[in-house]
């Protein structure tokens, strides 16, 4: 993957998003996240963090401003264009959303099967990405037979699996002790060096001392902080 650091890869200006319910998450947030970047989402318990993040895959649409994301336009796209960009983006859930009722295979096997990638081709591909995250031996478990830090790494074989050009990681490290936090971390580092943009929501902000990266700080739906 060819990285230009100077490219814009997120854009939005005046991004406003308001849910059903008539409560405005977010408002007047301009901001830009350049490709390749490493960026830590941070800001108390009802920030922002995750409707940010929401956004950024077609979760939820802008109510107002402008949003794009990898050239295209948030509030216009059809169901189409956002099933695309999807295939594009890796996405780790606090609660990682694994599937209990299949292997650990198929889980982290299910977005290059959604591209239509045939069994004999995802074997190699799955068990090069589990193996990465040290669970190259656990292809045929299911995810209930493993601890709270495995099916995290579950859940982040999966994002990486179809090599995306976007990471978004909501409080990956949330349910983690300390090692396995910055081993999951480590993760997100490397696959960042090899050119994925990375955007992260986190409350471990010890984790930045030793993971330095972009900081972005909301509050209260508005941009509190944002590092150049
Ligand atoms: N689906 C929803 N419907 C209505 N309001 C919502 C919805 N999701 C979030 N909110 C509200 O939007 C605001 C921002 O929530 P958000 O989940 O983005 O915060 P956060 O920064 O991720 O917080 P946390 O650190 O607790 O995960 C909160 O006031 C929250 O109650
Ligand atoms: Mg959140």
């Amino acid at each position: 993957m060819s990285i230009d650091q100077t490219k814009s890869q997120i854009q939005m200006q005046q991004l406003m998003v308001r849910y059903p319910t008539g409560k405005v998450a977010l408002s007047g947030v301009t901001l830009d996240i350049k490709q390749g970047q490493f960026v830590y989402l941070v800001g108390e318990s009802g920030a922002g963090k995750s409707s940010l993040l929401r956004t950024f895959y077609g979760g939820i649409r802008p109510s107002s401003g402008t949003l794009m994301v990898q050239g295209t336009d948030m509030r216009q796209a059809g169901e189409t264009k956002i099933r695309d960009l999807r295939r594009h983006t890796g996405i780790i859930f606090q609660d990682h959303r694994l599937l209990f009722s299949r292997t650990v295979f198929e889980n982290v096997a299910l977005p290059l099967r959604v591209q239509g990638w045939k069994t004999e081709r995802l074997i190699p591909r799955v068990r090069k990405v589990l193996s990465y995250v040290g669970l190259g031996d656990r292809l045929w478990s299911y995810p209930e037979a493993l601890s709270g830090g495995e099916q995290q790494r579950v859940a982040i074989a999966r994002a990486m699996t179809a090599k995306p050009a976007i990471i978004l990681a909501d409080e990956p490290t949330g349910n983690l002790d300390v090692d396995t936090a910055r081993r999951v971390l480590n993760y997100l580092m490397d696959l960042n060096r090899q050119g994925a943009t990375v955007i992260m929501a986190t409350h471990d902000l010890h984790l930045l001392e030793s993971h330095p990266g972009r900081v972005i700080q909301l509050h209260a739906g508005s941009l509190a902080r944002v590092e150049p």
